[in-house]
């Protein structure tokens, strides 16, 4: 098993990564000193895959322990099932002494880790990701939170967990879709992270696809420990941290536009594909590089198709985005992989320029 160490000065904590590891929960609860008195949040999907391994968490329990099973997706990503948690939490008298404990994908963990946040003035949490996406990024971090209205992720809280286990094994379940969400961020990381992870990235994505558990933890290692590296140097996104939001802003508008029949990785390919673009267009890259570059986004070509979107619209949407100051639309752009630039502003027709460049590619 590999530890990746969240290095913060106040709330640090581990990140263990490695294959069959769930049945090491206890232990490590128990060698990191955390409360024995669990409640278990699992995502229905994965209670159906792994109910036999789940329930084995709960008998060997020494301790106070109950689960709640409960279906997500985003619409449910909401206060309705928060203030199912935080009734059976109290149905089943628990308080401030309670280690809460996320099963499930990014939607599970970010719900759970701001009820974690909140209930009884916050309790301790851990997270096990079980998506490819909640694997390298959103497990990590501490950003916690539930959508509002049409908005994503507004209220919400930054909330380190005790720790994160990552057991690669859950990836086996996952179909090809909700791969390609994870896949997304995974791409994002090689732009953001070095040459050598980058070149690693496109060699390997074929056996990402094909869920092959070596290259699976090279990439989860790989993502953890950068994206642990940056929240060290920026916990609250006042600087530094924005540059997880590679892709992110285009990505944005293209869901929106597309009504969502984008998923939000295929988004993210789609969105790093305009950045790059931006940057030639704004003269941070070559021509050249920027061909080199589009090599990796090239790969999902026939993963990704997309029809027409209205660019006015597209430009609104990333104009309403939570990120922006003043209504002016902040790009996160690149030099080089690993050289990332933040706060970048653009004219209408550079932004135009990018959108279609962007979506050229997938056409
Ligand atoms: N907190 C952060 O820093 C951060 C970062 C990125 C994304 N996010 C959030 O993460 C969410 C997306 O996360 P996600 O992609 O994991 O989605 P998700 O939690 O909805 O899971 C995707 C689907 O996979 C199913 N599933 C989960 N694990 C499975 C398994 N092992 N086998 C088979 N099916 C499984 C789920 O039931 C669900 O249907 C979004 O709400 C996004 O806002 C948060």
């Amino acid at each position: 098993m590999d530890k990746i160490n969240i290095n913060l000065p106040q709330n640090g904590y581990d990140v263990f990564v490695g294959n069959k590891i769930l049945k090491q929960l206890h232990k490590k609860i128990k060698t990191s000193n955390l409360h024995s008195n669990l409640f278990v949040v699992v995502d229905s999907n994965v209670y159906k895959l792994y109910s036999s391994d789940i329930d084995g968490i709960i008998t060997s329990h020494k301790g106070k322990i109950n689960i709640l099973i409960i279906e997500v997706n985003e619409k449910l990503k909401s206060f309705n099932t928060m203030q199912k948690i935080y009734k059976s939490l109290l149905e089943n008298d628990y308080s401030r002494d309670t280690l809460l404990i996320a099963i499930g994908g990014g939607i599970i963990g970010d719900i759970c880790g701001f009820v974690a946040a909140t209930f009884s003035r916050g309790i301790q949490y851990i997270q096990v990701p079980t998506t490819l996406l909640s694997t390298v990024d959103s497990s990590v971090g501490g950003k916690t939170g539930i959508n509002f209205g049409n908005t994503k992720n507004i209220i919400g809280a930054f909330n380190q967990p005790n720790f994160v286990l990552i057991d690669i094994d859950f990836i086996q379940t996952l179909n090809t879709e909700e791969l390609l969400s994870g896949l997304g961020e995974v791409v994002k990381y090689a732009f953001l992270t070095n040459k050598d992870f980058y070149k690693y990235v496109v060699k390997n994505i074929s056996k990402v696809f094909e869920k092959n558990p070596r290259v699976l933890k090279r990439i989860i290692n790989e993502s953890v420990k950068f994206k642990g590296d940056v929240v060290v140097s920026d916990e609250k996104e006042t600087g530094n941290r924005k540059i997880l939001n590679l892709g992110h802003t285009f990505a944005h508008a293209f869901e929106v536009e597309t009504k969502y029949k984008l998923k939000h990785g295929q988004a993210v390919i789609v969105g790093i594909a305009s950045a790059l673009f931006l940057s030639f267009k704004l003269g941070y890259i070559t021509e050249a590089k920027l061909l080199k570059l589009l090599e990796l986004i090239y790969l999902f070509k026939n993963e990704i198709s997309f029809g027409i979107i209205n660019k006015e619209n597209a430009i609104s949407v990333m104009q309403r985005d939570k990120k922006n100051r003043d209504g002016k639309i902040k790009f996160v752009l690149l030099k080089d992989i690993g050289n990332i630039i933040i706060d970048v502003e653009a004219s209408r027709n550079e932004i135009i320029y990018a959108l279609e460049k962007g979506i050229g590619v997938f056409k």
